[in-house]
């Protein structure tokens, strides 16, 4: 999953500034009203993009129906109650969340430089299919696509080490990294990319 934070500036050049997957401001008055919790950033333009090799996968993300065993795995009980309604015995995301993500099947194997550039960027738990240069491949070209005071959030089991110097970890966060300011030349690169086939699909966002 990956989070696209874009920050509006206020100037109206940044606003109208056009990208790959910014849409063009609309009218106040058909604009979707900013959920709660985001309020309090008026000025910020947030876009998230849900992005998944499984078409399966989408499809599930989109319905945001969960089950109680997957609730229930590092979700404190006040979120899944503000954010979540049970339906029978599933539980889904509400649907102001819902509405505010845009789903696309991407395989990371491939260039996604046409998704633009993200304040925030969720790889957990993906790299893992990967042999060691193929991840070298991916976190290169992740750096690419987030911004100097950015974020990437890689799995807990997950880490840069030994693979690229991108980017470096931030204190106390665990699986929590920033882009480090390397020289272009020093970047450790790979060529390789992966045959599709290699790549295990399996079901969650
Ligand atoms: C173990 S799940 C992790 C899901 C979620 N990020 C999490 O942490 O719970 C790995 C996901 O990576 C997807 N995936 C595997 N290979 C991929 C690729 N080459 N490009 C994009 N997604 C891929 C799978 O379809 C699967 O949904």
């Amino acid at each position: 999953m990956r989070f696209r934070c874009r920050r509006a500036k206020v100037t109206a050049a940044r606003q109208i500034a056009p990208g790959p997957s910014v849409r063009a401001p609309q009218p106040r008055s058909k604009r979707r009203e900013k959920p709660r919790r985001f309020r309090r950033f008026p000025l910020w333009r947030i876009e998230i993009i849900a992005t998944d090799l499984s078409q399966g996968v989408l499809e599930k993300s989109k319905a945001g129906l969960y089950s109680q065993f997957e609730v229930q795995h590092g979700l404190p009980i006040q979120m899944l109650l503000k954010y979540f309604k049970q339906v029978g015995e599933l539980w889904q995301i509400n649907a102001d969340i819902r509405a505010m993500v845009q789903h696309r099947q991407l395989n990371l194997l491939h260039d996604f430089s046409q998704l633009g550039v993200f304040d925030l960027i969720f790889c957990r738990n993906v790299l893992i299919y990967f042999d060691q240069r193929t991840k070298t491949s991916v976190l290169n070209r992740l750096a690419k696509t987030i911004e100097a005071d950015g974020f990437l959030m890689l799995g807990a089991a997950e880490t840069v080490f030994g693979l690229t110097n991108v980017f470096k970890p931030m204190a106390e966060r665990r699986a929590v990294y920033q882009p480090n300011e390397v020289p272009a030349a020093s970047v450790r690169t790979s060529a390789f990319v992966a045959p599709a086939s290699a790549v295990t699909a399996t079901a969650g966002i």
